[in-house]
């Protein structure tokens, strides 16, 4: 299989996971499960998955990675509909639909993402338990990564810098933290679960290569706020010009900002040659991810 095919298909086989093994909207409360479900399956890149199964197949075990890949988009998922709300960014569309809030209402909304953090941790928790260890650590990495010290904490740190002038600590912090380590556990989930799982000199490489992804993927994002359409992103353009956001844009321009962007690809580049293994979709996930147009 070509990447193209490759991509399409660890999305088409995540699609229907999604679909038969989560909480159905017909399920009591259905408008919480509704509203879950909404969210959940308004499409999206589906990037944070397919990373967890790329960690998978670079050395593939028998271990099925798909529970993991539920879990991570799980809370992914759950960060954009808390992102979306009033009192966060006020975002009126997500993946090409009305934010959560919009279709629903902002209680709901709150719910919903609620709802789905345990939902995540639930999703290791029983589709692990033969393998006891290897469930507890997936649930240890995945509660480190969205919890106060990465991904809520670069919320955080990302609301009080609107309106500042831009500094390249805060920035590093923010990018690292709300959206780096989601992206770096997602592939070192996904290796965890691989034949090589337990090597620590593999592991460490895996992180490295995963947080240099992130903060490229985060500077993208920023870049295609200013560069892209409403239209081709699912989401408003210039929000983050119009609320003052503290990107890497507003602080070096368009031309410095993708000079980064391409200085994490190639960094995480490198460590992904280093690994080995059955690395050549990963390579190319790699280049897609920056010359992505959404
Ligand atoms: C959006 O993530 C939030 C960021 C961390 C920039 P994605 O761009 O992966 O959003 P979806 O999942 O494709 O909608
Ligand atoms: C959000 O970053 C990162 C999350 C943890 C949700 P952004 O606020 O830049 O994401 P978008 O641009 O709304 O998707
Ligand atoms: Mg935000
Ligand atoms: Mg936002
Ligand atoms: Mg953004």
């Amino acid at each position: 299989m070509n990447f193209p095919e490759k991509l399409k298909s660890f999305q088409e086989q995540f699609e229907k996971r999604l679909v038969s093994d989560l909480p159905k909207s017909t399920e009591r409360p259905s408008r919480l499960h509704e509203a879950m479900n909404y969210s959940l399956q308004a499409g999206g890149k589906r990037l944070r998955p397919v990373l967890v199964l790329s960690g998978h197949s670079l050395f593939p075990s028998k271990l099925d990675p798909m529970p993991a890949a539920l879990a991570v988009e799980i809370i992914h998922t759950y960060s954009l509909i808390h992102d979306d709300l009033p009192a966060m960014d006020d975002s009126d569309l997500r993946r090409g639909s009305p934010s959560c809030h919009r279709a629903f209402d902002e209680a709901t909304a709150i719910l919903a993402g609620d709802a789905l953090i345990p939902l995540a941790f639930e999703q290791l928790a029983r589709a692990y338990q033969g393998s006891s260890s290897l469930g507890l650590e997936l649930v240890g990495l995945l509660a480190v990564a969205a919890g106060s010290q990465k991904l809520v904490g670069g919320q955080m740190e990302d609301l009080l810098a609107e309106g500042k002038s831009p500094e390249a600590d805060t920035l590093s912090y923010v990018h690292a933290n709300k959206t780096a380590a989601m992206i770096e556990t997602s592939l070192l989930m996904g290796f965890c679960l691989s034949e090589n799982g337990g090597n620590i000199e593999l592991r460490s490489l895996v992180s490295q290569a995963g947080q240099s992804l992130g903060l490229a993927f985060q500077a993208v994002d920023d870049l295609l706020d200013v560069t892209s359409t409403t239209e081709e992103l699912g989401k408003e353009a210039a929000h983050d010009q119009d609320t003052e956001k503290m990107t890497w844009v507003r602080m070096l321009g368009v031309k410095q900002a993708n000079e980064l962007a391409c200085a994490h690809t190639e960094q995480a580049l490198r460590m992904i040659k280093e690994i080995g293994g059955d690395n050549h979709f990963l390579l190319k996930l790699a280049e897609h991810m920056l010359r992505r147009k959404n």
